[in-house]
Parts: structure tokens; C-alpha cells; sequence
């Protein structure tokens, strides 16, 4: 009994290969049929008749193989069971729809050329949804979809794909839901879901990884080399238990030392990585899953993630007046631009921001006759991140036009006369991190309350002040020795 099952099963296979002539045949049909209905393809008609039977006969075969086939187990029985009758129903209609059109060419009856004209509609869709759901058994239900762009995925609704998820708190993290998770899903999940569950083991969900399969439970809390999900990814490649079967994306070593890792911890599901005791090596394997960008300040990640291309020429005609800019890198659209003190700035910097507001993240005015309101335009960099105005003659009024630099990291008003109250308008920077104010009108005390505001901020009054001063004290008049 045994050699006949697998004999059975050896030809259920050929139902993939074999399912793709009766589909072929039967839209060869329909095109047939359309097509013989121009002037030009007329003659085509006589072919119509033996293309169906074709199809037909091809369905009926694929649909044995395919009843042979689901022998083999492992599908989801809803699925299956749709397609099964939905192939049924292909081989009926298209048998029908070929014994129609016999008989419509014998008596031409209206009666009969509208029956065949619906046999042949049927007949298309269960066509399509014997493949659909044929489709869904053997790749899973979201293949079609699962490379869909995210714009086509927003209009039909479906959930955006946001790519690998990236920790951006280890400690935070789900051992399970986080670490473990991830990785059955997308090395085991495909042959073991709820639409195919091969030896009879799902893991899409807790519940269902923790029934198990066939053979009972697949891990022991604790007891990683008594579990045989690990025994069998330990198995040789060729070994007809490993897994992921031979040919599959295997898991890495790293991802086999994840698994028995929380085998080993207890296969806790709701612990957090802070919570569970790991090895060095553990340890080290998990800071490769944390997300590099999760202590990067938001300038760095504004600045990696780059901007629109500048317009060259209008570039190309900034340089000729004089203006120094260029990119902030090689492989960068961020600009840098210095404007000379003997140019005139105030034409320049709305020239500027007229056209590269989006670019510029370095701006250089210093030692320029700059008005307070000429700062106006300045206010236009929205990615702003390094200012320089030392040495010009600004004053508190020009902060006014900063309050909107989000992103501005470092601003040297050093030799301005900028004071107190002009520094406090840039109390809302979140971005703010170096302050130079050295010769300005900015105070010692007046420093110490903007950095009490803003955490992240560090207000350099220069070496005179903060050192000098105190280093005063200890000097000795010229000439007098001790
Ligand atoms: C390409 C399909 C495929 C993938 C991917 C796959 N498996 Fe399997 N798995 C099978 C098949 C088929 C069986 C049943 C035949 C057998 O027992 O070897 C099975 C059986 C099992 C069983 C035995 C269940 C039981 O009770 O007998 C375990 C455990 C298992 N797989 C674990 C895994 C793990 C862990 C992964 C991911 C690392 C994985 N599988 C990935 C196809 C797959």
C-alpha cells in the first residue's frame, strides 16, 4: 500500500508543470473565439472548436494529478477545498462549453450561441479562481502582494510594508515577539502557516508553535538539544529532516544561536531582553539587531537622508558673482555657501533663498555688513544646521529671525552685538549644541540661563573670559619677583 501512495504522490507533482496547458489551451480559446469574430481573423473559427476540446481534455488531467497531489497533505483545507471544487467546476464548464459550440455549429439557434457565449464566461472564471487560490496554496496568500509597491499597496488598502523592523530600544524589546518572531517568520513561516502546515506545524502564531506538529512539541523550555525544531536545523543540509529544507534560505549561525538561546531561557513569550540572562556572544549578536539610527541626533539622520538636486545653473550663476558654493560632500545635494564680505550680502542671500532654501545647511556671512533685517531671508533655510555671523554688526533683533531653525546645530555670533535678550529668543532650537559668543554683548550669567533651558546646548563665551579672568589673579606685576 505504502509503494502505491507514493507512486500517486510522484505523479501529483507533475500537477504544477502540467496545469499551465489547459490554462493556455482555454485562453487560447476565448482569444480564438474573439478574434474569428474580426473580418481578418475569420478564417481562425474552424480552430476554435478543437482549442477548446484541448482544454478541456488538459483540465481534466490536471485536475486528477491535482487530486493525487493533495494526498500528499500539508494545505490548508479551506483553501484547498476552493480549489479543488473550482477546478472541478473548470473541467465541467469547459467540457460544456466545447459540446455548446459543437452544437451551435450544427443549428445556429440564438438560444444556443448565448448559452455558449455564458459557458465561455463561466468557464474564464473559474479559470481565474481555481489559479488564484491554487496560486495562494502553494506560495501563501500575500505572494502577489508581498513585493506590491507602497503606492499601489495605500490605493488598494492594504498595510504599507515598512521593511525589516529595526530595535531601537534592546533592552525594551520583546525576546519573543521582537527577536525570535522575526526570524520563524521569515525562514519557517512559509511552509508552515495557517494556509500550508507542513508536517502538520503552523508557527504563524504562539498558539499554533506551541501545539506543535505531527510528532508532539517541537521545543522544550529549557532544553534546546531536546527540541527538535533545533535538532533538525542542526541537521546536515542534505538530511531529509533538516530545516529549512535543502534549497531554502537557511538561518545563519547567529539566527540558530537566537533560537536556543530563548530555548534555553525558557521560551519565555513575554519577557523583555532586559529581562532575560544572556551569554556575551548573545549579547553581541543582539546589538546587530538594534537600529543604527536610533542614537543618531535628528541632524544626522535629516542629513543622511539628503534632499532635492540644487538647479546647477542658477548655481553656476551664484558662483560667477562671487558667491562660494558647493556641495557639503561628494555623493551629496546639501550645499555649503560662504558669501564674501565684500560682496553685496543682502541681494546675494535673497538670491539664495530664493532658489536653494531646501540645499543650503551650511551658511557662512561672517565679517559681512549685515542688517538685522537682512537675517529675514536667512530664516528661508529651513535645513539649516551651521550659521556663521561672527564678527558682523547684528543685533538681539536679529535672533527674531532664527526661531525657526529646527535644525540649526552650531551658530557663531562671536564680535556681534548680540546680548542676553538676543540669545533668548533661541531658547526653542531643540537642535542647538554650540553657541560661540565670545566679544559679543552675551554675559557670563546670561550664558548660564539660555544653558539651563536647552539641555543640549553649550554656550562658549571664549577663552578670555571663562579662563582669563581667574587665570588673572595669580599673575604677578611685570618685574616683581617673589
Ligand atoms: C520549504 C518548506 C519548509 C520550510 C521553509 C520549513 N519547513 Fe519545517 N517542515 C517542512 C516539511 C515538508 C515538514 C514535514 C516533513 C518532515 O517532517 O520533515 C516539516 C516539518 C517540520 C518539523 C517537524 C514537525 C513534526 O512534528 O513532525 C519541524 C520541527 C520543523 N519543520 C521546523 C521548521 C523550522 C524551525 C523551520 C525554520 C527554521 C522550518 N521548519 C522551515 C517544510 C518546511
Amino acid at each position: 500500500m505504502e509503494q502505491s501512495g507514493d507512486f500517486i504522490v510522484f505523479l501529483g507533482r507533475f500537477h504544477p508543470l502540467f496545469l499551465h496547458l489547459p490554462i493556455g489551451f482555454l485562453v487560447l480559446a476565448v482569444t480564438l473565439e474573439l478574434a474569428s469574430r474580426t473580418d481578418k481573423y475569420v478564417s481562425l473559427k474552424p480552430a476554435v472548436g478543437f482549442t477548446l476540446l484541448l482544454g478541456a481534455v488538459s483540465a481534466l488531467v490536471a485536475a486528477i494529478l491535482g487530486l493525487m497531489l493533495a494526498q500528499d497533505g500539508g494545505y490548508s483545507e479551506d483553501l484547498l477545498s476552493l480549489h479543488k471544487w473550482l477546478g472541478i467546476a473548470l473541467v465541467i464548464f469547459s467540457f460544456g462549453a466545447w459540446i455548446l459550440y459543437e452544437q451551435k455549429e450544427r443549428r445556429q439557434t440564438a438560444q444556443l450561441k448565448k448559452a455558449y457565449a455564458g459557458s465561455l464566461v463561466l468557464m474564464m472564471v473559474f479559470l481565474g479562481g481555481a489559479g488564484h487560490y491554487g496560486g495562494s496554496l502553494t506560495h501563501g496568500t500575500t505572494y502577489l502582494t508581498q513585493n506590491m509597491p507602497n503606492g499601489l499597496r495605500k490605493l488598494v488598502g492594504l498595510p504599507v510594508n515598512e521593511g525589516p523592523k529595526l530595535i531601537t530600544n534592546l533592552n525594551e524589546a520583546e525576546v519573543f515577539g521582537d527577536i525570535i518572531h522575526p526570524i520563524l517568520e521569515t525562514r519557517c513561516n512559509s511552509c508552515h502557516n495557517e494556509s500550508k502546515k507542513k508536517g502538520e506545524l503552523q508557527m504563524h502564531t504562539v498558539a499554533a508553535l506551541m501545539k506543535g506538529g505531527e510528532n508532539g512539541d517541537v521545543f522544550v523550555p529549557g532544553e534546546p538539544a531536546n527540541s527538535t525544531m533545533i535538532q533538525r536545523v542542526h541537521l546536515p543540509e542534505a538530511d531529509e529532516e533538516h530545516m529549512p529544507p535543502k534549497g531554502k534560505t537557511q538561518l545563519t549561525p547567529e539566527q540558530i544561536m537566537l533560537l536556543e538561546w530563548w530555548i534555553g531561557e525558557g521560551a519565555p513569550f513575554d519577557k523583555k531582553v532586559a529581562e532575560v540572562a544572556k551569554a556575551a556572544e548573545i549579547d553581541a549578536i543582539l546589538q546587530t539587531l538594534a537600529d543604527p539610527d536610533a542614537n543618531k541626533t535628528e541632524v544626522e539622520i535629516l542629513l543622511a537622508e539628503g534632499t532635492l538636486p540644487p538647479d546647477l545653473e542658477k548655481m553656476n550663476a551664484l558662483k560667477s558673482k562671487g558667491v562660494m558654493i558647493k556641495s557639503l560632500s561628494n555623493d551629496s545635494n546639501w550645499l555649503q555657501v560662504t558669501i564674501d564680505k565684500n560682496l553685496p550680502v543682502a541681494d546675494l542671500l535673497a538670491e539664495l533663498a530664493a532658489d536653494f532654501s531646501e540645499q543650503v545647511t551650511w551658511l557662512d556671512l561672517k565679517e559681512t555688513p549685515l542688517a538685522d533685517a537682512d537675517l529675514a531671508a536667512v530664516s528661508n533655510f529651513k535645513h539649516l544646521t551651521r550659521l556663521r555671523l561672527e564678527k558682523t554688526p547684528i543685533t538681539d533683533e536679529a535672533m527674531d529671525h532664527l526661531k525657526g531653525l529646527n535644525y540649526l546645530e552650531f551658530l557663531n555670533i562671536y564680535g556681534s552685538k548680540v546680548g542676553d535678550s538676543g540669545i533668548e529668543k533661541l531658547a526653542g532650537l531643540r537642535n542647538l549644541r554650540r553657541l560661540y559668543a565670545w566679544e559679543s554683548d552675551v554675559t557670563i550669567a546670561g550664558a548660564k540661563q539660555l544653558e539651563e533651558k536647552m539641555a543640549q546646548l553649550e554656550v562658549n563665551l571664549g577663552f578670555e573670559v571663562q579662563v582669563l579672568d581667574s587665570l588673572t589673579v595669580q599673575v604677578l606685576p611685570v618685574g616683581q619677583t617673589e
